[in-house]
């Protein structure tokens, strides 16, 4: 009995909630000490946007990882992974609203329609609400087909989310750099099928 539920992907379904919560009561407890430093709103924002594009990520390297490693769990966490990455980036919305516009409408309609780094995580943030919505196991169903092909989005949601932290990092490109061969190589998993016979 206990290797049975050893071996049932779906015991472990429930992990992917508080480890998504993790980053986010790490940044809130370096905010609330003062630990992120001399601005704490800017590092707030920063590390909000962070781990957004960091899970946008994790949920792309689920389905190869699931593979790989022969855990099928993996796939299972894909969907919770989905949703925080939508509520970090969601939260980094509102936090940049609140905290640096103050929902000053004047000022959130300049930033939102002339500054091209802000269009694009915009744009992003925008692509990921049809996918948070969709993402119970009854639209899946409801959906079929066209499910799969909605969730597509989300490679035209990383592009932009790229762009986005490309434009605004401010300590070197080597973390651009990473994350764009992170995003190359699960794009390339994710298209072998149509270069590669039989995969
Ligand atoms: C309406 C949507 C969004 C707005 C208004 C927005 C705004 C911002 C702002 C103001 C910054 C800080 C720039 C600075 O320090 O000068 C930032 C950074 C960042 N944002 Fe966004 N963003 C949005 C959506 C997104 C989305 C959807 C993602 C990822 C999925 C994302 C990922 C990032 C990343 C990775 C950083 C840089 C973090 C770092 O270098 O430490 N943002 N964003």
């Amino acid at each position: 009995m206990a290797a049975g539920r050893t071996h049932n992907p779906k015991a472990w379904t429930w992990i992917a909630w508080p480890l998504g919560a993790l980053p986010l009561a790490w940044v809130l407890y370096e905010g609330l000490t003062g630990a992120s430093g001399p601005d704490p709103v800017a590092a707030l924002v920063n590390a909000l946007g962070w781990w957004a594009l960091v899970l946008l990520l994790v949920c792309l390297t689920m389905r190869p990882a699931a593979r790989v490693l022969d855990i099928p769990a993996l796939v299972i966490w894909r969907r919770t992974f989905g949703l925080w990455m939508f509520i970090y980036a969601s939260l980094h919305f509102l936090a940049w609203a609140t905290l640096i516009l103050g929902w000053d409408p004047g000022r959130l309609a300049t930033e939102l329609s002339k500054r091209p780094y802000i269009i694009a995580g915009a744009a992003a943030w925008l692509l990921l609400w049809p996918l948070a919505l969709t993402s119970t196991r009854k639209s899946r169903r409801r959906l079929g087909k066209r499910w799969v092909k909605l969730h597509r989005l989300i490679f035209v949601a990383l592009p932009l989310a790229l762009i986005h932290q490309f434009w605004v990092q401010k300590s070197g490109f080597g973390e651009t750099l990473a994350f764009l061969t992170v995003a190359a190589i699960l794009i390339g998993y994710r298209l072998r099928g149509r270069f590669l016979p039989g995969k």
